[in-house]
């Protein structure tokens, strides 16, 4: 459709000005102007053309005018050319959204982007960043996915490292069970300890670098406590993701890169990249004007470190998948991290795929007290046993409003979609605030205020006995209030494209919240059941697309959405 018009634009520009291959861009126009787009076409020509920009954008007029989709052309403000186009015309753009809706297919002999998140340690509290990763990644991963690119969720987990030989010997010592059975909170409880008592007596370290070393080396009985640990651990971990609809595709700890990293020391001595430091470490320095700090790639008691495990890893993505691109969603704090990765993938003279630290800001809580109880590890269970708490107070409080024959399933879905979309709106790149109100909120950006609006369309829809079938193809005229509403759903495919391209999440949240705001504002203005027969088609089309978008939507953002509330 829009391609009518920039064909028509093209040929008078030829024609007239002798211009070629000026590229015609429609945008929205500002919203007083009452237009559907605006091209800045006529202020883009007018210095090859050597004519005023008002000139051409009156010339424009004459062939826009012509044209049977268009309503309207005028020229706006220094030169825009502002068109309206015919309902029927609007409502058939329709049809991009509706396709939008699918998931393309994926070609699975595609090079895949792989997209490295969650990274939960093992054994370990998990960090308030882990739940940034875990959201934000499968997030990025849903929407590449519904975009038909092929992507691996990858999950790393710290598997391996000094941790299990801490526990290890606060199991010995404190363990109620010295081996087998025991819970993931026993296993924390024991970690917790540990920290505590080593302050007294530092000697504990030690035992607990000795008893990993003993692992490292192979011990029988520390590779069966390992094991049940990590068993352990990926059974909590499970019945976490799938509250969450967190789903990796592929998990491989750190402990599977142990018998990876020889060839790639090794192929680095070779090169000259990784060169002695102090008492035979092994350590990669790199240019100075990169300003980077060298790195370590192995200690002088020939242990490896996480930066060496990444390396292993890079090499084995590499080989096996031969990747597009590799996105890394961590916190910010691993910044320098990555940075030295990539220089020494560089140094080694791998051929890269694209390569990004797909970064996130410091996660911060809006109220102090969490954070000086609970420092910076968090456990996610809680956080959201809290959430669904606060949304069931919530739910019950408002119980004269609020329709549901499911209190309990509605409190789930809205405590954890509020944890979810409180962050996955803020732009990732900034430090991240945790506030309950706002989060929990019925009136703003918040996953509570989006369900709504599903459910308020879902019930119109209800009421008039179902969704009408297709899209109708004509209406006699359309309100302010149904334009709108019209482009905001319009907008929805080239959102999708944007928060993919940029791996920007708050870009689809943000949409969602203005479609709802726009939907609302119509619902309030524009009786729909009792419309004349019509209109009522055709505003009962736009509530089904607008409950269809926000379903959608919240889906690719992990987030599910109630008929009813
Ligand atoms: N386990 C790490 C942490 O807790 C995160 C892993 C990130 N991914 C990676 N490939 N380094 O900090």
């Amino acid at each position: 459709m829009l391609e009518r018009l920039t064909t028509q634009v093209h040929s008078l520009l030829k024609e007239r000005y002798k211009l070629t291959n000026v590229a015609v861009e429609w945008r929205n126009p500002p919203q007083q102007e009452q237009a559907d787009f605006a091209t800045p076409v006529a202020l883009q020509a007018a210095k090859a053309a050597g004519v005023p920009p008002k000139e051409i954008a009156q010339a424009l007029l004459s062939v826009l005018q012509g044209l049977p989709d268009v309503e309207r052309a005028e020229v706006a403000g220094v030169g825009y050319v502002n068109v309206t186009l015919q309902p029927s015309a609007l409502l058939k753009l329709l049809l991009g959204t509706q396709e939008a809706l699918t998931a393309r297919p994926i070609n699975e002999k595609d090079p895949p982007v792989i997209v490295d998140y969650c990274g939960p340690n093992i054994a370990k509290p998990l960090g308030a960043h882990h739940l940034g990763s875990h959201i934000i990644g499968q997030v990025i991963i849903n929407i590449y996915k519904h975009r038909g690119v092929r992507t691996i969720g990858w999950t790393y987990p710290g598997d391996w490292g000094t941790q299990f030989g801490k526990l290890a010997v606060a199991n010995r010592l404190w363990g109620k069970k010295k081996s087998g059975a025991s819970t993931v909170e026993e296993l924390l409880a024991l970690y917790v300890r540990f920290h505590k008592e080593a302050e007294k007596k530092p000697a504990l370290e030690d035992e607990a670098r000795e008893a990993f070393a003993k692992l490292e080396a192979g011990d029988k009985e520390l590779r069966a406590f390992w094991k049940h640990v990590v068993d352990t651990s990926y059974a909590a971990l499970d019945a976490l993701y799938a509250r969450l609809h967190v789903h990796p595709d592929v998990v491989t700890g750190e402990s599977f890169y142990e018998d990876k990293m020889a060839p790639v020391l090794e192929e680095g001595v070779r090169k000259g990249v990784f060169t002695e430091g102090e008492k035979g470490a092994l350590i990669v320095q790199f240019a100075e004007d990169t300003g980077l700090p060298p790195l370590l790639v192995r200690k002088s008691d020939g242990s490896t470190l996480y930066a060496t495990r990444d390396l292993a890893m890079i090499r084995y993505r590499i080989d096996t998948y031969h990747p597009s691109a590799l996105y890394y969603v961590v916190d910010v704090a691993q910044s320098l991290h990555f940075k030295q990765l990539l220089a020494t993938c560089r140094l080694l003279g791998w051929d890269m795929p694209e390569f990004e630290h797909t970064v996130f800001g410091r996660m911060r809580f809006a109220d102090a007290s969490m954070s000086t109880r609970k420092g910076t590890s968090i456990r996610m269970e809680q956080l959201f046993d809290e959430a669904v708490r606060r949304a069931a107070a919530i739910i019950a409080e408002r119980k004269d409003t609020i329709l549901t024959d499911d209190p309990a399933g509605l409190a789930e879905m809205m405590g954890t979609g509020a944890i979810a979309y409180g962050i996955l709106s803020q732009n990732r790149k900034m430090d991240i605030i945790f506030d309950w109100d706002r989060m929990l909120s019925f009136e703003g950006n918040s996953a509570p205020y989006l369900q709504y609006t599903h459910a308020r369309a879902r019930s119109v829809l209800r009421k008039a006995g179902g969704a009408p079938g297709a899209l109708p193809t004509s209406s006699a005229g359309m309100t302010p209030h149904e334009r709108a509403l019209v482009h905001a759903l319009l907008a929805f495919p080239g959102v999708l494209e944007e928060a993919c391209v940029h791996r920007m999440p708050h870009t689809l949240t943000n949409h969602l919240y203005t479609l709802c705001q726009v939907f609302n504002a119509f619902y309030n203005a524009e009786p729909i059941l009792k419309a004349e027969e019509s209109i009522r088609s055709l505003r009962l089309s736009l509530t089904a697309l607008t409950a269809r978008v926000l379903q959608t939507g919240a889906g690719l953002l992990t987030l599910r959405v109630p008929e009813r509330m």
